[in-house]
Protein backbone atom coordinates (compact mmCIF):
# COMPACT_ATOMS: atom_id res chain seq x y z
CA UNK A 1 0.00 0.00 0.00
CA UNK A 2 1.49 3.61 -0.70
CA UNK A 3 2.36 5.82 2.17
CA UNK A 4 1.14 8.84 0.42
CA UNK A 5 -1.35 9.61 -2.00
CA UNK A 6 0.77 12.12 -3.24
CA UNK A 7 4.39 13.44 -2.92
CA UNK A 8 5.11 17.36 -4.10
CA UNK A 9 8.69 17.92 -5.09
CA UNK A 10 9.06 22.13 -4.21
CA UNK A 11 7.95 24.09 -1.75
CA UNK A 12 7.29 27.46 -3.66
CA UNK A 13 4.44 29.17 -4.85
CA UNK A 14 2.92 25.64 -6.45
CA UNK A 15 4.33 22.91 -4.15
CA UNK A 16 3.05 24.21 -1.26
CA UNK A 17 -0.53 25.49 -2.42
CA UNK A 18 -0.80 22.29 -4.11
CA UNK A 19 0.55 20.36 -1.04
CA UNK A 20 -2.71 22.54 0.60
CA UNK A 21 -5.16 22.13 -1.87
CA UNK A 22 -4.69 18.09 -1.90
CA UNK A 23 -4.67 17.91 1.63
CA UNK A 24 -7.98 19.65 1.70
CA UNK A 25 -9.11 17.03 -0.96
CA UNK A 26 -8.57 14.37 1.83
CA UNK A 27 -5.60 12.92 -0.09
CA UNK A 28 -2.23 11.70 2.74
CA UNK A 29 0.26 14.66 1.14
CA UNK A 30 3.97 15.29 2.03
CA UNK A 31 5.94 18.18 0.37
CA UNK A 32 9.49 17.61 -0.31
CA UNK A 33 12.11 20.60 0.27
CA UNK A 34 15.34 20.62 0.98
CA UNK A 35 15.65 24.60 1.72
CA UNK A 36 16.34 25.13 5.67
CA UNK A 37 12.68 27.25 4.93
CA UNK A 38 9.66 26.53 2.39
CA UNK A 39 8.40 29.38 0.11
CA UNK A 40 10.80 28.16 -2.29
CA UNK A 41 12.52 30.84 -4.62
CA UNK A 42 9.56 33.40 -4.44
CA UNK A 43 9.78 33.84 -0.67
CA UNK A 44 13.03 33.10 0.67
CA UNK A 45 15.00 34.86 -2.64
CA UNK A 46 12.15 36.61 -4.96
CA UNK A 47 9.45 38.09 -4.87
CA UNK A 48 8.96 38.68 -1.25
CA UNK A 49 12.25 40.38 -0.01
CA UNK A 50 12.61 42.37 -3.35
CA UNK A 51 8.77 43.72 -2.20
CA UNK A 52 10.17 44.27 1.55
CA UNK A 53 13.58 46.17 -0.45
CA UNK A 54 10.86 47.91 -3.03
CA UNK A 55 8.96 48.61 0.08
CA UNK A 56 11.52 50.39 2.36
CA UNK A 57 13.09 52.35 -0.72
CA UNK A 58 10.06 53.78 -1.67
CA UNK A 59 9.41 55.17 1.70
CA UNK A 60 13.45 56.63 1.06
CA UNK A 61 12.15 58.24 -1.96
CA UNK A 62 8.73 60.10 -0.57
CA UNK A 63 11.15 61.18 2.73
CA UNK A 64 13.65 62.64 0.02
CA UNK A 65 11.33 63.87 -2.71
CA UNK A 66 8.04 64.79 -1.17
CA UNK A 67 8.14 64.61 2.50
CA UNK A 68 9.18 68.51 2.12
CA UNK A 69 5.96 69.63 -0.05
CA UNK A 70 3.87 68.07 2.26
CA UNK A 71 4.94 70.09 5.26
CA UNK A 72 7.35 67.51 6.82
CA UNK A 73 10.50 69.07 7.58
CA UNK A 74 13.23 67.87 8.48
CA UNK A 75 16.67 65.70 7.87
CA UNK A 76 15.89 62.97 5.56
CA UNK A 77 16.43 59.71 7.01
CA UNK A 78 20.14 57.90 6.31
CA UNK A 79 20.44 54.63 5.08
CA UNK A 80 21.55 51.92 7.41
CA UNK A 81 21.86 49.19 4.78
CA UNK A 82 22.57 46.36 7.50
CA UNK A 83 19.32 47.50 8.98
CA UNK A 84 17.36 46.89 5.92
CA UNK A 85 18.72 43.99 5.29
CA UNK A 86 17.28 42.70 8.59
CA UNK A 87 14.07 43.73 7.55
CA UNK A 88 13.85 42.03 4.57
CA UNK A 89 15.11 38.71 6.41
CA UNK A 90 12.19 39.62 9.30
CA UNK A 91 9.73 40.23 6.20
CA UNK A 92 11.08 36.55 5.12
CA UNK A 93 11.05 34.66 8.13
CA UNK A 94 7.58 35.75 8.87
CA UNK A 95 6.16 34.52 5.72
CA UNK A 96 8.19 31.12 5.43
CA UNK A 97 7.00 30.29 9.23
CA UNK A 98 3.33 30.84 8.21
CA UNK A 99 3.85 28.31 5.18
CA UNK A 100 5.09 25.87 7.96
CA UNK A 101 2.05 26.29 9.85
CA UNK A 102 -0.05 25.65 7.52
CA UNK A 103 1.67 22.14 6.53
CA UNK A 104 1.02 21.69 9.99
CA UNK A 105 -2.43 22.48 10.52
CA UNK A 106 -3.32 20.55 6.81
CA UNK A 107 -1.29 17.57 8.32
CA UNK A 108 0.77 17.86 5.58
CA UNK A 109 4.80 15.86 6.29
CA UNK A 110 7.43 17.91 5.37
CA UNK A 111 10.36 15.71 3.79
CA UNK A 112 13.36 17.43 4.16
CA UNK A 113 15.65 16.94 1.69
CA UNK A 114 16.51 17.31 -2.24
CA UNK A 115 14.58 14.05 -4.24
CA UNK A 116 16.89 12.39 -5.70
CA UNK A 117 15.10 9.87 -8.09
CA UNK A 118 11.30 10.26 -8.98
CA UNK A 119 9.65 7.02 -10.78
CA UNK A 120 5.63 6.50 -10.89
CA UNK A 121 4.75 5.75 -7.43
CA UNK A 122 8.03 6.36 -5.98
CA UNK A 123 9.87 9.02 -4.72
CA UNK A 124 14.03 8.97 -3.30
CA UNK A 125 14.88 11.32 -0.75
CA UNK A 126 18.33 10.78 1.27
CA UNK A 127 18.59 7.24 1.62
CA UNK A 128 14.62 6.67 2.12
CA UNK A 129 12.43 5.77 -0.88
CA UNK A 130 8.93 6.94 -0.27
CA UNK A 131 5.39 5.43 -1.73
CA UNK A 132 3.05 7.07 -3.40
CA UNK A 133 0.20 6.86 -5.80
CA UNK A 134 1.05 10.26 -7.58
CA UNK A 135 4.23 12.88 -7.86
CA UNK A 136 3.88 16.19 -8.52
CA UNK A 137 6.77 18.34 -9.31
CA UNK A 138 7.23 21.62 -8.90
CA UNK A 139 10.98 22.05 -8.72
CA UNK A 140 10.63 25.78 -9.96
CA UNK A 141 13.61 27.82 -11.88
CA UNK A 142 16.93 29.36 -11.82
CA UNK A 143 18.89 32.12 -13.11
CA UNK A 144 19.51 31.57 -16.60
CA UNK A 145 23.31 31.66 -17.34
CA UNK A 146 24.90 34.21 -20.07
CA UNK A 147 27.70 32.76 -22.15
CA UNK A 148 30.80 35.06 -21.47
CA UNK A 149 29.44 35.90 -17.94
CA UNK A 150 30.72 34.00 -14.86
CA UNK A 151 28.04 35.16 -11.79
CA UNK A 152 29.59 34.68 -8.21
CA UNK A 153 27.08 35.80 -5.63
CA UNK A 154 29.55 35.66 -2.85
CA UNK A 155 32.11 37.66 -4.43
CA UNK A 156 29.05 40.28 -5.14
CA UNK A 157 31.10 41.54 -7.98
CA UNK A 158 28.98 39.56 -10.79
CA UNK A 159 25.92 38.61 -8.93
CA UNK A 160 22.11 37.27 -10.17
CA UNK A 161 18.84 38.19 -8.55
CA UNK A 162 19.73 35.90 -5.33
CA UNK A 163 23.36 37.90 -4.68
CA UNK A 164 21.66 41.40 -5.48
CA UNK A 165 19.28 40.97 -2.47
CA UNK A 166 22.30 40.59 -0.31
CA UNK A 167 24.71 42.76 -1.59
CA UNK A 168 27.24 43.56 1.07
CA UNK A 169 27.35 47.42 0.67
CA UNK A 170 24.74 49.32 -1.73
CA UNK A 171 27.06 50.12 -5.01
CA UNK A 172 28.00 53.02 -6.49
CA UNK A 173 27.76 52.10 -10.12
CA UNK A 174 25.08 49.18 -10.39
CA UNK A 175 24.96 47.70 -14.53
CA UNK A 176 21.85 45.46 -15.07
CA UNK A 177 21.96 43.46 -17.72
CA UNK A 178 18.35 43.51 -18.75
CA UNK A 179 15.19 45.16 -19.02
CA UNK A 180 13.08 42.49 -17.44
CA UNK A 181 10.87 42.41 -14.82
CA UNK A 182 13.62 41.56 -12.12
CA UNK A 183 16.04 44.39 -13.53
CA UNK A 184 13.70 46.71 -13.23
CA UNK A 185 12.39 46.07 -9.98
CA UNK A 186 16.19 45.57 -8.39
CA UNK A 187 17.54 47.96 -10.75
CA UNK A 188 14.96 50.60 -8.87
CA UNK A 189 15.95 49.25 -5.38
CA UNK A 190 19.70 50.28 -6.30
CA UNK A 191 19.00 53.72 -7.74
CA UNK A 192 17.03 54.75 -4.84
CA UNK A 193 19.64 54.51 -2.67
CA UNK A 194 21.96 56.22 -4.55
CA UNK A 195 23.71 54.05 -6.88
CA UNK A 196 24.20 55.08 -10.13
CA UNK A 197 21.92 52.53 -12.26
CA UNK A 198 22.53 51.70 -16.28
CA UNK A 199 20.47 49.10 -17.19
CA UNK A 200 21.80 47.36 -20.50
CA UNK A 201 19.07 46.21 -23.00
CA UNK A 202 19.07 43.79 -26.00
CA UNK A 203 15.54 44.91 -27.29
CA UNK A 204 14.94 48.29 -28.35
CA UNK A 205 12.21 48.58 -25.68
CA UNK A 206 12.28 47.72 -21.88
CA UNK A 207 9.82 44.60 -20.78
CA UNK A 208 9.75 42.32 -23.67
CA UNK A 209 6.44 41.76 -24.96
CA UNK A 210 4.41 44.49 -22.82
CA UNK A 211 1.75 46.72 -24.50
CA UNK A 212 3.92 49.59 -26.61
CA UNK A 213 2.41 52.77 -24.87
CA UNK A 214 3.42 51.25 -21.39
CA UNK A 215 7.06 50.32 -22.85
CA UNK A 216 7.40 53.92 -23.57
CA UNK A 217 6.19 55.85 -20.41
CA UNK A 218 7.84 53.32 -17.89
CA UNK A 219 11.11 54.10 -19.43
CA UNK A 220 10.64 57.75 -19.59
CA UNK A 221 9.54 58.13 -15.64
CA UNK A 222 12.28 55.49 -14.53
CA UNK A 223 14.60 57.85 -16.48
CA UNK A 224 13.28 60.77 -14.75
CA UNK A 225 14.44 58.47 -11.27
CA UNK A 226 17.43 58.31 -12.04
CA UNK A 227 17.97 54.94 -14.32
CA UNK A 228 19.96 55.05 -17.80
CA UNK A 229 19.40 52.74 -20.58
CA UNK A 230 21.67 51.66 -23.26
CA UNK A 231 19.07 49.78 -25.43
CA UNK A 232 19.64 47.53 -28.47
CA UNK A 233 22.77 46.60 -26.67
CA UNK A 234 24.06 42.94 -26.75
CA UNK A 235 26.30 41.96 -23.83
CA UNK A 236 29.08 39.64 -24.78
CA UNK A 237 31.12 39.35 -21.60
CA UNK A 238 32.16 40.63 -18.56
CA UNK A 239 35.95 41.18 -17.18
CA UNK A 240 36.33 40.99 -13.28
CA UNK A 241 38.89 42.58 -10.51
CA UNK A 242 38.17 41.35 -6.98
CA UNK A 243 36.03 44.57 -6.67
CA UNK A 244 35.30 46.29 -10.47
CA UNK A 245 33.94 45.03 -13.47
CA UNK A 246 33.65 46.23 -17.16
CA UNK A 247 30.75 44.88 -19.48
CA UNK A 248 31.80 44.54 -22.94
CA UNK A 249 28.57 45.25 -25.00
CA UNK A 250 27.93 45.90 -28.81
CA UNK A 251 25.20 47.94 -30.45
CA UNK A 252 22.81 46.46 -32.88
CA UNK A 253 23.47 49.35 -34.86
CA UNK A 254 27.44 48.94 -34.66
CA UNK A 255 28.22 45.52 -34.36
CA UNK A 256 31.86 45.75 -34.93
CA UNK A 257 32.15 47.86 -32.57
CA UNK A 258 32.94 46.90 -28.68
CA UNK A 259 31.79 49.17 -25.99
CA UNK A 260 32.04 48.99 -22.36
CA UNK A 261 30.63 50.49 -19.00
CA UNK A 262 31.95 50.20 -15.51
CA UNK A 263 30.85 49.20 -12.76
CA UNK A 264 31.41 48.34 -8.99
CA UNK A 265 28.10 45.77 -9.62
CA UNK A 266 26.32 43.64 -12.35
CA UNK A 267 23.13 42.16 -11.83
CA UNK A 268 22.57 39.32 -14.72
CA UNK A 269 19.15 39.77 -15.20
CA UNK A 270 18.79 38.13 -18.61
CA UNK A 271 15.86 35.42 -17.85
CA UNK A 272 15.19 32.25 -15.91
CA UNK A 273 15.48 28.06 -16.23
CA UNK A 274 13.68 25.68 -15.85
CA UNK A 275 15.16 23.47 -12.73
CA UNK A 276 15.17 19.87 -12.34
CA UNK A 277 18.54 18.31 -12.08
CA UNK A 278 19.20 15.39 -10.26
CA UNK A 279 15.19 14.35 -10.06
CA UNK A 280 16.25 11.82 -12.29
CA UNK A 281 13.90 12.21 -15.01
CA UNK A 282 15.70 10.72 -17.93
CA UNK A 283 15.60 7.59 -16.12
CA UNK A 284 12.31 7.62 -15.42
CA UNK A 285 11.04 8.32 -18.91
CA UNK A 286 9.74 11.46 -18.21
CA UNK A 287 9.89 13.65 -21.52
CA UNK A 288 11.47 17.44 -21.69
CA UNK A 289 9.98 20.09 -24.37
CA UNK A 290 12.62 21.23 -26.71
CA UNK A 291 13.50 24.34 -24.31
CA UNK A 292 14.20 22.21 -21.26
CA UNK A 293 10.77 22.38 -19.76
CA UNK A 294 8.96 19.32 -18.33
CA UNK A 295 6.48 18.47 -21.52
CA UNK A 296 2.31 17.89 -20.18
CA UNK A 297 -0.73 17.57 -21.34
CA UNK A 298 -3.54 19.84 -20.48
CA UNK A 299 -4.31 17.86 -17.19
CA UNK A 300 -0.47 18.83 -16.22
CA UNK A 301 0.40 14.99 -16.28
CA UNK A 302 3.62 13.99 -17.96
CA UNK A 303 4.02 11.25 -20.31
CA UNK A 304 4.38 8.87 -17.26
CA UNK A 305 1.16 7.88 -15.87
CA UNK A 306 0.87 9.28 -12.29
CA UNK A 307 3.74 11.99 -12.92
CA UNK A 308 2.77 15.63 -12.57
CA UNK A 309 4.03 18.41 -13.60
CA UNK A 310 3.66 22.46 -12.22
CA UNK A 311 4.86 25.66 -12.35
CA UNK A 312 8.11 27.54 -13.53
CA UNK A 313 9.48 23.85 -14.84
CA UNK A 314 6.74 23.69 -17.41
CA UNK A 315 5.55 26.12 -20.32
CA UNK A 316 4.53 29.35 -19.43
CA UNK A 317 4.83 32.59 -17.79
CA UNK A 318 7.25 32.11 -14.85
CA UNK A 319 5.20 33.72 -12.40
CA UNK A 320 4.39 32.52 -8.59
CA UNK A 321 0.62 33.22 -9.59
CA UNK A 322 0.43 30.92 -12.45
CA UNK A 323 1.98 27.67 -10.40
CA UNK A 324 -0.27 28.76 -7.16
CA UNK A 325 -3.48 27.97 -9.71
CA UNK A 326 -1.59 25.01 -11.25
CA UNK A 327 -1.23 23.47 -8.09
CA UNK A 328 -4.41 23.93 -7.26
CA UNK A 329 -5.88 22.45 -10.33
CA UNK A 330 -3.71 19.43 -10.58
CA UNK A 331 -4.64 18.30 -6.62
CA UNK A 332 -8.17 18.59 -8.41
CA UNK A 333 -7.30 16.50 -11.18
CA UNK A 334 -5.28 13.99 -8.96
CA UNK A 335 -8.71 14.01 -6.60
CA UNK A 336 -10.95 13.39 -9.50
CA UNK A 337 -12.25 16.47 -10.18
CA UNK A 338 -12.06 19.63 -12.87
CA UNK A 339 -9.02 21.31 -12.10
CA UNK A 340 -8.86 24.89 -14.87
CA UNK A 341 -6.42 27.15 -15.08
CA UNK A 342 -7.76 30.34 -17.44
CA UNK A 343 -4.16 30.71 -19.13
CA UNK A 344 -5.09 34.08 -21.11
CA UNK A 345 -6.14 36.00 -18.04
CA UNK A 346 -2.71 35.63 -16.12
CA UNK A 347 -2.02 39.21 -14.96
CA UNK A 348 1.40 39.92 -14.94
CA UNK A 349 2.87 43.01 -12.47
CA UNK A 350 6.04 44.61 -11.78
CA UNK A 351 6.11 46.19 -8.23
CA UNK A 352 8.37 49.71 -9.18
CA UNK A 353 6.89 53.20 -8.20
CA UNK A 354 4.54 53.48 -10.20
CA UNK A 355 3.50 49.71 -10.58
CA UNK A 356 2.66 48.30 -14.03
CA UNK A 357 0.13 45.52 -14.61
CA UNK A 358 -1.45 44.17 -17.48
CA UNK A 359 -3.62 41.22 -18.83
CA UNK A 360 -5.20 39.99 -21.58
CA UNK A 361 -4.07 40.66 -25.00
CA UNK A 362 -2.32 43.80 -26.30
CA UNK A 363 -3.50 45.93 -28.80
CA UNK A 364 -0.41 45.05 -31.15
CA UNK A 365 -1.40 41.51 -31.10
CA UNK A 366 -5.13 42.30 -32.25
CA UNK A 367 -3.30 44.61 -34.96
CA UNK A 368 -0.63 42.03 -36.14
CA UNK A 369 -4.55 39.58 -36.19
CA UNK A 370 -5.66 42.59 -38.75
CA UNK A 371 -8.01 43.45 -35.94
CA UNK A 372 -8.89 47.08 -35.06
CA UNK A 373 -9.36 47.30 -31.26
CA UNK A 374 -11.35 49.90 -29.56
CA UNK A 375 -8.81 51.41 -26.85
CA UNK A 376 -10.24 53.57 -23.57
CA UNK A 377 -7.28 55.61 -22.10
CA UNK A 378 -7.53 57.42 -18.63
CA UNK A 379 -4.54 59.19 -17.44
CA UNK A 380 -3.76 59.19 -13.38
CA UNK A 381 -3.43 63.51 -14.14
CA UNK A 382 -7.61 63.15 -13.87
CA UNK A 383 -7.61 61.45 -10.98
CA UNK A 384 -7.97 62.89 -7.91
CA UNK A 385 -6.62 60.62 -5.47
CA UNK A 386 -3.26 59.80 -7.57
CA UNK A 387 -2.76 63.60 -7.82
CA UNK A 388 -3.49 64.00 -3.93
CA UNK A 389 -0.31 61.06 -3.32
CA UNK A 390 1.96 62.66 -6.01
CA UNK A 391 1.59 59.54 -8.29
CA UNK A 392 -0.21 61.34 -11.11
CA UNK A 393 2.20 60.20 -13.43
CA UNK A 394 0.53 56.72 -16.12
CA UNK A 395 -2.70 55.68 -16.96
CA UNK A 396 -5.07 53.33 -17.38
CA UNK A 397 -5.75 51.46 -20.82
CA UNK A 398 -8.19 49.32 -21.80
CA UNK A 399 -8.32 46.95 -25.38
CA UNK A 400 -12.27 46.23 -25.94
CA UNK A 401 -13.88 44.49 -28.99
CA UNK A 402 -15.33 47.33 -31.73
CA UNK A 403 -18.27 45.40 -32.27
CA UNK A 404 -18.95 43.58 -29.33
CA UNK A 405 -17.98 45.94 -26.38
CA UNK A 406 -15.93 43.17 -24.62
CA UNK A 407 -12.87 43.61 -23.00
CA UNK A 408 -10.00 42.05 -24.29
CA UNK A 409 -6.90 43.25 -22.30
CA UNK A 410 -6.17 46.15 -19.93
CA UNK A 411 -2.68 47.45 -19.23
CA UNK A 412 -2.15 50.13 -16.00
CA UNK A 413 0.96 52.04 -15.37
CA UNK A 414 0.21 53.86 -11.82
CA UNK A 415 -0.38 53.80 -8.19
CA UNK A 416 -1.70 50.30 -7.05
CA UNK A 417 -1.50 48.97 -11.08
CA UNK A 418 -1.00 45.44 -9.29
CA UNK A 419 -4.25 45.41 -6.95
CA UNK A 420 -6.54 47.67 -9.26
CA UNK A 421 -5.88 45.05 -12.57
CA UNK A 422 -8.25 42.38 -10.56
CA UNK A 423 -11.10 44.30 -11.15
CA UNK A 424 -10.45 44.20 -15.15
CA UNK A 425 -9.43 40.06 -14.48
CA UNK A 426 -12.81 39.83 -12.41
CA UNK A 427 -14.46 41.49 -15.26
CA UNK A 428 -12.91 39.24 -18.29
CA UNK A 429 -13.61 36.09 -16.80
CA UNK A 430 -17.17 36.79 -16.74
CA UNK A 431 -17.22 38.26 -20.13
CA UNK A 432 -18.14 42.12 -19.80
CA UNK A 433 -18.60 44.36 -21.70
CA UNK A 434 -16.48 47.86 -20.78
CA UNK A 435 -20.10 49.39 -20.57
CA UNK A 436 -20.47 46.77 -17.67
CA UNK A 437 -17.49 48.22 -15.69
CA UNK A 438 -18.66 52.20 -16.76
CA UNK A 439 -21.85 51.60 -15.25
CA UNK A 440 -20.60 49.87 -11.68
CA UNK A 441 -20.12 52.65 -9.48
CA UNK A 442 -17.11 53.34 -8.54
CA UNK A 443 -15.90 54.64 -4.36
CA UNK A 444 -14.68 58.45 -4.47
CA UNK A 445 -11.72 59.34 -4.27
CA UNK A 446 -9.97 55.87 -5.55
CA UNK A 447 -7.35 54.99 -8.11
CA UNK A 448 -10.27 52.34 -9.40
CA UNK A 449 -11.86 55.32 -10.89
CA UNK A 450 -9.35 55.32 -13.19
CA UNK A 451 -10.59 52.25 -14.39
CA UNK A 452 -13.99 53.31 -15.01
CA UNK A 453 -13.07 56.38 -16.45
CA UNK A 454 -11.31 54.25 -19.22
CA UNK A 455 -14.05 51.95 -19.53
CA UNK A 456 -16.42 55.04 -20.29
CA UNK A 457 -13.52 56.44 -22.43
CA UNK A 458 -14.69 53.37 -24.90
CA UNK A 459 -18.24 55.10 -24.88
CA UNK A 460 -19.37 58.28 -24.65
CA UNK A 461 -16.20 59.78 -23.14
CA UNK A 462 -14.35 59.84 -19.24
CA UNK A 463 -15.63 62.40 -17.31
CA UNK A 464 -12.15 63.91 -16.29
CA UNK A 465 -10.42 63.73 -19.15
P1 LIG B 1 13.04 38.63 -18.45
O1 LIG B 1 12.92 37.52 -19.42
O2 LIG B 1 11.82 39.31 -17.94
O3 LIG B 1 14.00 39.77 -19.07
C1 LIG B 1 15.32 39.50 -19.49
C2 LIG B 1 15.79 40.59 -20.42
O4 LIG B 1 17.18 40.40 -20.68
C3 LIG B 1 15.10 40.57 -21.79
O5 LIG B 1 14.53 41.83 -22.05
C4 LIG B 1 16.24 40.22 -22.77
O6 LIG B 1 16.10 40.88 -24.02
C5 LIG B 1 17.48 40.74 -22.03
N1 LIG B 1 18.74 40.10 -22.44
C6 LIG B 1 18.96 38.76 -22.58
N2 LIG B 1 20.26 38.55 -22.97
C7 LIG B 1 20.87 39.77 -23.06
C8 LIG B 1 22.19 40.21 -23.41
N3 LIG B 1 23.16 39.35 -23.73
N4 LIG B 1 22.45 41.54 -23.43
C9 LIG B 1 21.47 42.44 -23.10
N5 LIG B 1 20.20 42.06 -22.74
C10 LIG B 1 19.90 40.75 -22.73
O7 LIG B 1 13.90 38.01 -17.25
P2 LIG B 1 14.10 38.43 -15.74
O8 LIG B 1 13.85 39.87 -15.51
O9 LIG B 1 15.46 37.88 -15.39
O10 LIG B 1 12.98 37.64 -14.98
C11 LIG B 1 12.95 36.20 -15.01
C12 LIG B 1 11.58 35.65 -14.76
O11 LIG B 1 11.17 35.90 -13.44
C13 LIG B 1 10.56 36.24 -15.71
O12 LIG B 1 9.78 35.20 -16.21
C14 LIG B 1 9.75 37.14 -14.82
O13 LIG B 1 8.40 37.22 -15.24
C15 LIG B 1 9.88 36.48 -13.45
N6 LIG B 1 9.76 37.48 -12.40
C16 LIG B 1 8.55 38.07 -12.18
C17 LIG B 1 8.42 39.06 -11.24
C18 LIG B 1 7.09 39.69 -11.05
O14 LIG B 1 6.09 39.12 -11.43
N7 LIG B 1 7.01 40.91 -10.53
C19 LIG B 1 9.55 39.53 -10.44
C20 LIG B 1 10.77 38.89 -10.79
C21 LIG B 1 10.85 37.88 -11.71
Amino acid sequence: MSQYDVIIIGAGPGGYVSAIRCAQLGMKTALVDGRETLGGTCLNVGCIPSKALLHATHMLHEAEHNFAAMGLKGKSPSVDWKQMKSYKTDVVTQNTGGIEFLLKKNKIDWIKGYASKVAAGKVKVGDTEYDTKNVVIASGSVPSTLLGVKVDNDKGVVVDSTGALDLPKVPKKLTVIGAGVIGLELGSVYARLGAEVTVVEYMDAICSGMDADVQRSFKRILEKQGLKFVMGAAVSSVDTTKTKAKVNYTLKKSPDEEQTLDADVVLVATGRKPFHDGLGLEAAGVKLTKRGQIATDDRWQTNVSGIYAIGDVIEGPMLAHKAEDEGMAVAEVIAGKHGHVNYSLIPGVVYTTPEVATVGTTEAELKAEGKKPKIGKFMFMGNARAKAVHQGDGFVKLIVDKETDRVLGAAIIGPAAGDMIHEICVAMEFGASAQDIAMTCHAHPTYSEAVREAALACGDGAIHA
